[in-house]
């Protein structure tokens, strides 16, 4: 009797190229061994255009799904293996109150870019894409502050404030110049003067799971071994990145541990998954420690038995789509973005 590798693996075999599964780096080591592609997000949505297959597996969190299918040619269909795998600060822009909140900071005539950080959804991205706005990712955020910067007078970021100070920070935008915004009450709590004198309007979400790394940590780590380089993701704090030797997108997590010689030892503060692969991969030769340990619960909700029962019953299963009003907009935001970050 086979296991559920190998029944995965048949299931590749039957569906040929008409399949390829794309899988993030936060995806568990066995769901990993199944990918066609490993990769960031920014990395991810440029796969889709080049891809002819007609069915894509998207093994990450919803929103990711959901650019990609936003981003699929006709013809091509995206699924995920459970589709409650939702990325947490995502949510914490719904897109009814980013439009509320956009109209109220704008009714004054001001030109204000919207600026959504790729862990959104489509209909966030949507309403970026009306409003002359773009998209980012954690490896192209400087830029795209940048580029959003030049296209208006100001620039709302969201939902993630950390990367939008950490972003303000690396571009040199006083801290004067920022303005976290009040959303509660439907957003009729917003300051709507502070926004006004703001270059970077800020929406106040950020990732629990990055939320857990400390600036406490890093001193452990100087005094414990004084030796160790700590790299970070940009959606810590803005006080742990200040801390940290480095800080960047899971890819340029990655390419920072390839680059450090033998016999180094380094200490990453993101998700777990990706830090015990590379431990693994670099056993004997360098050193790889978590920060702390920060599971992502939803990047977990893909397993192994689910990639197979979605590719066992792929033709009958629904794939994720996204409608008609919604899809033009957000690929208008989503291939700004390609564009400026090619
Ligand atoms: P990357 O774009 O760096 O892969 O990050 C995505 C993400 O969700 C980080 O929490
Ligand atoms: Fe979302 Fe944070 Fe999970 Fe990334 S790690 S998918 S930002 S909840």
């Amino acid at each position: 009797m086979q296991n559920t590798q190998e029944r995965i693996t048949a299931a590749r075999e039957r569906l040929g190229s008409r399949l390829t599964i794309l899988a993030h780096h936060y995806q568990h080591d066995d769901v990993v061994r199944h990918a066609d592609y490993l990769g960031d997000s920014l990395e991810l949505s440029r796969k889709i255009d080049g891809l002819d297959s007609e069915f894509i597996v998207f093994c990450g969190v919803f929103f990711m799904a959901e650019s990609a299918a936003t981003l699929a040619r006709p013809g091509q269909k995206i699924y995920i293996p459970d589709i409650e795998a939702s990325c947490v600060m995502s949510e914490m822009a719904p897109a009814p109150l980013v439009e509320t909140v956009y109209n109220r900071l704008t009714e004054s005539g001001r030109k204000l870019i919207p600026l959504a950080y790729v862990n959104t959804s489509a209909a966030v991205k949507a309403v970026c894409g009306k409003n002359g706005g773009t998209v980012c990712t954690s490896a192209n955020a400087p830029k795209m502050l940048k580029w959003a910067l030049s296209q208006g007078d100001g620039v709302l970021f969201l939902p993630d404030k950390q990367l939008a100070q950490n972003t303000s920070n690396t571009l040199g935008i006083p801290e004067e110049k920022r303005h976290i915004l009040d959303i509660r009450k439907n957003g009729q709590q917003i300051d709507l003067d502070a926004a006004a004198q703001a270059d970077v309007v800020i929406w106040p979400g950020q990732c629990v799971i990055h939320s857990r790394f400390t600036t406490n940590a890093i001193k452990a780590v100087r005094k414990s071994m004084p030796q160790a380089k700590v790299i970070v993701h940009p959606e810590c704090p803005p006080e742990v990145v200040e801390l940290a030797d480095d800080a960047g997108s899971t890819s340029k997590i990655i390419d920072f541990v390839e680059a450090a010689a033998e016999g180094d030892t380094i200490v990453i503060g993101t998700e777990t998954n990706l830090v015990g692969r590379l431990a693994n991969q670099y056993a004997g030769k360098k050193t790889i420690l978590p920060l702390a340990t920060s599971l992502c619960s939803n990047m977990g909700k893909i397993t192994e038995d689910k990639l197979l029962c979605l590719l066992e019953s792929i033709e009958q299963t629904e794939d994720v789509t996204v409608s008609d009003s919604i899809r033009k907009p957000a690929q208008d935001a989503l291939e700004r973005m390609l564009a400026a970050s090619a």
